[in-house]
């Protein structure tokens, strides 16, 4: 099964894929992931793209699509893959079909992870990550057992660079801007399911599987 995650910053794409990964074992690619271990690793590739997420823009556009073609050329792909944060211009969704095209495959759904605007700001703001398993909390939606203590290996939670509020509301005005013509193009293809993202994260998960297993 080929799936996209699409959503705000902070709608809670990377907290579902985490879900689907762990039950359907679909390969999660998010390409903020891989930029953020780039960024750790110090690689030209992490350099580049430092630069714009800080800002919270986009990376550009060709940088952000030879990532994740070469991703999805890798052998654990072939039965599907799920895909997190991309793609996010209509570049970036032409240049997907070419490479489904090339891979002989096609996308089975766009699930879009739907909540108000108004809701992203404390998603964001209240967000932690684990910097070793990179598991996603929120201090007070999605609490980990031991305050600011990874529940899956003990690591001391943190705060993404770019979660802190004079990135967020850069990031949320790009993306906002940037979702509606993806949307649509996926609504004239026929993929797009929109699944209501305003609810606990479990009645979301539901949802979605019942899209996948229809
Ligand atoms: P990326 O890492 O993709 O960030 P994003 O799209 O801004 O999305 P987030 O990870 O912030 O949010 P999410 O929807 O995954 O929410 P989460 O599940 O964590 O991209 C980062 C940057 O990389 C971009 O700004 C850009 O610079 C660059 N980049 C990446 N992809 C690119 C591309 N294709 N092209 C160009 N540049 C690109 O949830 C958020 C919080 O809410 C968490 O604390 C969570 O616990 C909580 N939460 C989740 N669900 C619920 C719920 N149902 N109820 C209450 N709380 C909830
Ligand atoms: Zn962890």
């Amino acid at each position: 099964m080929n799936l996209i995650l699409m959503g705000l910053p902070g709608a809670g794409k990377g907290t579902q894929a985490e879900k689907i990964n762990k039950k359907y074992n679909i390969p999660h690619i998010s390409t903020g992931d891989m930029f953020r271990l780039a960024i750790k690793e110090g690689t030209d590739l992490g350099k580049k793209a430092k630069e714009y997420m800080d800002q919270g823009a986009l990376v550009p556009d060709e940088v952000t699509i030879g990532i994740v073609r070469e991703r999805l050329s890798k052998e654990d792909c072939k039965n599907g893959f799920l895909l997190d944060g991309f793609p996010r211009t209509i570049a970036q969704a032409e240049s997907l079909q070419s490479l489904m095209q090339d891979m002989e495959s096609s996308i089975d759904y766009v699930l879009h992870v739907d909540v108000p605007e108004e809701k992203l700001v404390e998603r964001l703001t209240g967000r932690r990550i684990c910097p070793t398993c990179g598991a996603t909390y929120h201090i007070q939606y999605n609490p980990p057992k031991e305050e600011g203590i990874c529940d899956n290996d003990g690591s001391e939670l943190i705060q993404r660079d770019d979660d802190k509020p004079e990135t967020v509301k850069n990031r949320l005005a790009v993306n906002i801007e940037q979702t509606q013509p993806l949307l649509d193009f996926y609504q004239d293809q026929g993929y797009l399911v929109s699944v209501d993202g305003d609810r606990e994260i479990d009645e979301v998960f539901r949802d979605i599987q019942a899209i996948i297993e229809k």
